[in-house]
């Protein structure tokens, strides 16, 4: 896979992306990451990205020509567009997967007010926000964007590191770990984990993901249980 990350920011993510598994992966090749600084798309002599809104009111808008440009410069025939900012969909592990499947990205990160509308309405096929807070610019987002997505890519974890017994994998948040000592200042390790009864362990993590996904995000739960097979049948039979 090769991506191409245009921000004002590069020298954010270029620390991330040298280190640990994506630092691998782009040295065995795997995935080719390039950054871009916006300013390198722009004409002007002074180099202008932004500038401020129609209708008035706070902060500044980034203009259509830079990055129109850079879009059209780096654009090839089987490239998708992605745009960052808050006011986009989430960005979800499935979002991820299908992102996965994609020969060359193009994320254009925000900053300010956002992008002029012309941007999202005519260069960009998907628009993600990560999350329901405002980061200081996109940059880090993209950086969660393509991290996400590149641990996806076959052969970017290795055995170790597989990619599918966690949380979201399967719709649920993942079972608790536990390693050595078995005993740590007198918190023991669940029985059933020493037992070697590998259906017991598995059900315990089944119910240990199910109680957590229920504490922690009711919105996965419902989803999950609206999935499982019998779930309308034992609905209406008041189950
Ligand atoms: N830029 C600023 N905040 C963001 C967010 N939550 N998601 C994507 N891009 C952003």
């Amino acid at each position: 896979m090769k991506v191409d990350i245009v921000t004002l920011f590069p020298e954010m993510l270029s620390g991330p992306l040298d280190e640990s598994i994506l630092k691998r992966a782009r040295e065995k090749g795997l995935v080719e990451i390039r950054l871009h600084g916006l300013r390198d798309f722009t004409r002007d002599k002074h180099k202008m990205v932004d500038d401020r809104p129609f209708g008035g009111g706070p902060g500044m808008v980034i203009k259509p020509e830079p990055v129109f440009e850079a879009v059209e410069t780096l654009r090839e025939n089987d490239s998708r567009v992605l745009m960052m900012t808050p006011s986009g969909k989430s960005f979800t592990q499935g979002e991820a997967r299908k992102l996965s499947f994609v020969s060359h990205l193009i994320v254009l990160c925000g900053n300010y007010e956002g992008f002029d509308e012309r941007i999202r309405s005519t260069l960009v096929d998907e628009v993600y926000s990560i999350g329901d807070y405002v980061l200081t610019n996109g940059a880090l987002a993209a950086m969660v964007v393509v991290d996400c997505v590149s641990r996806l890519i076959p052969g970017v974890l290795g055995d170790e590191e597989s990619a599918t017994d966690e949380s979201f994998s399967n719709g649920l948040l993942e079972y608790p770990h536990y390693t050595r000592p078995a005993d740590f200042r007198g918190m023991e390790v669940p029985e059933v984990l020493m037992s070697g009864h590998h259906a017991e362990i598995a059900k315990w993590r089944h119910e240990q993901s199910i109680e957590r996904t229920r504490a922690h995000r009711p919105d996965l739960m419902a989803r999950w249980n609206e999935k499982q097979p019998d779930f309308k049948q034992n609905r209406n039979q008041g189950v």
